[in-house]
């Protein structure tokens, strides 16, 4: 079964709880954490999360896009975060597996981000530590409304397949440029998680959207 995560990064963010609400039948909410220095933009950061947890039970799927993730870890648990992913471009490889295993002693599930540039076999060593989630950029991080990069599809298919040799029951995420004709490009590569922020917000029904996303 397809999960849907959209993301709040295409919402108004004057009316979170609005917006939350008009996606939630989707299974995951994303929330796109940018610092300005891993990539050209700013948006939320602990506060916000904090504050959309009192507003709701849904799954948030946390995405730092951040210079040295591990020093947010316990922070973003503490502020409710179900799952956190953090780019293996953002630090050196000792410092995210401490991130990883900070995530273990925090009680939130762990996943791993890769930008279009970052090789399948990047994920391997993080694979043999367990993972909870792989994320695969399809777009470059920092800025939603991007078109969908189809190179990145052989790249999907090559983690899809480590995954089921080395971690299975890990998710594999798709994130960037998301929509009804590329959903299927992606789940058909062995996603089985979608992020969508223009495609749901930008829908006259969302929940229409996010079946029509999931079938
Ligand atoms: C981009 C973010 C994405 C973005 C996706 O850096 O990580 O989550 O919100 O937006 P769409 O679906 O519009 O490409
Ligand atoms: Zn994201």
């Amino acid at each position: 079964m397809v999960k849907i995560a959209p993301s709040i990064l295409s919402a108004d963010f004057c009316d979170l709880d609005r917006e939350i609400r008009r996606v939630s039948t989707a299974d995951w909410l994303h929330v796109d954490v940018m610092d300005g220095m891993f990539v050209p933009n700013i948006t939320i950061g602990v506060p916000v999360v904090a504050s959309i947890r009192k507003h709701t039970d849904m799954f948030l799927d946390v995405h730092l896009m951040v210079e040295k993730p591990g020093r947010y870890v316990e922070a973003f648990a503490k502020a409710g975060a179900d799952l956190l992913s953090v780019h293996l471009e953002a630090d050196l490889p000792p410092a995210i597996h401490d991130a990883l295993r900070a995530m273990e002693d925090n009680g939130v599930k762990k996943a791993i981000a890769l930008r279009p540039i970052t090789s399948a076999e990047a994920v391997l060593p993080y694979l043999e530590q367990g993972l909870d989630m792989v994320l695969v950029m399809t777009v470059e991080p920092g800025f939603g409304g991007q078109k969908f990069m189809t190179d990145q599809l052989s790249k999907i298919r090559a983690i899809r397949d480590y995954i089921d040799r080395y971690c299975p029951g890990c998710d594999l995420e798709v994130d960037g440029g998301v929509n009804l004709e590329t959903a299927r490009l992606v789940t058909e590569a062995g996603a089985n998680v979608l992020v969508a922020g223009s495609a749901v917000y930008g829908a006259a029904d969302p929940a229409a959207m996010i079946a029509a996303l999931r079938g």
